[in-house]
């Protein structure tokens, strides 16, 4: 089968502290992922590591089939798009929409040369797969939450990767907003030649039927991968979050329910 991920006993650690501890996993073509884990259980510095902009103390990481180590990680960056809030942060605010999504090309934080015309059919490509073409012409700074984050995530599409890491895309997002922007990612990911995503969030009602696995962290170590039925349970919850808890599914979607 295609491999995505080949992660074998990847351990980060800095200062005296062992933040990623042991972690082997496994992501195959097709599959779309969700990583869920308490504040401070390593899921960023997990993301950090596969776009290569950490590294790992030990163990081995293969990510589309390149070796980190053996393969050069500038080339392999630019088959991976990563969409974290801190990228959002350093954008020019005034830049249009189209803009920021067509500094994607070049990987930079604003746009140091004029875009060809089929470049901005690329980027008007990119905003399309969200249905996001409409807010193409307004600038970045006026724009919603939501049609900022779907802008980043155009901007790194842009490049048509083959793995798209979101590192909590609903952060800021009210409920509805929150089930709209999940029903255009879940549109992106049905067109062909979507790429696999990996998905971080703290709450299990974002986890639609479009991700079939789910990665769960504890301190840094894996504590459970599998399916959504395999690994959403009231005991993983509990272990993962450190209290009790009931995580149950009403259709559509899963809740999870904290007792005090
Ligand atoms: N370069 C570093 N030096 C020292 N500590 C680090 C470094 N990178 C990460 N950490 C620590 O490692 C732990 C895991 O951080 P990480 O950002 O991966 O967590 P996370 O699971 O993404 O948390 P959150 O849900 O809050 O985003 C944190 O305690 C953080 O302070
Ligand atoms: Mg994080």
């Amino acid at each position: 089968m295609d491999s995505v991920i080949q992660l074998e006993e990847v351990c980060f650690c800095r200062k005296n502290r062992t933040i990623l501890d042991g972690i082997s996993w496994q992501v195959q073509r097709g599959e779309h992922w969700a990583l869920l884990g308490a504040n401070g259980s390593g899921k960023t510095t997990l993301l950090k590591i596969l776009a290569g902009y950490e590294w790992p103390t030990f163990g081995r990481v293969v990510v589309q089939q390149q070796t980190f180590g053996a393969t050069d990680i500038r080339k392999l960056r630019r088959t991976i798009g990563l969409v974290s809030s801190t990228l959002q942060q350093r954008l020019p605010a005034q830049d249009k929409a189209i803009e920021v999504v067509a500094s994607g090309l070049d990987a930079t934080l604003g746009l140091y040369r004029r875009p060809s015309p089929e470049e901005m059919q690329q980027a008007r490509t990119a905003l399309s797969r969200l249905r996001a073409e409409s807010i193409a012409e307004q600038s970045y700074q006026t724009l919603s939450q939501g049609e900022q984050q779907k802008v980043m995530i155009a901007r790194a599409l842009v490049c048509r990767p083959t793995l798209l890491i979101l590192d909590e895309p609903c952060s800021g997002l009210d409920p509805a907003a929150r089930v709209r922007f999940l029903k255009d990612i879940e549109y992106m990911v049905s067109q062909p030649d979507a790429p696999s995503i990996l998905f971080v969030t703290h709450h299990i009602e974002e986890i639609g039927p479009w991700i079939s696995h789910v990665l769960l962290l504890k301190d840094g170590k894996v504590l459970a991968a599998g399916t959504q039925e395999e690994t959403i349970t009231s005991e993983n919850m509990a272990a993962m979050l450190g209290c009790r808890c009931e995580a149950y599914f009403v259709p559509p979607r899963w809740h999870l329910l904290i007792e005090e």
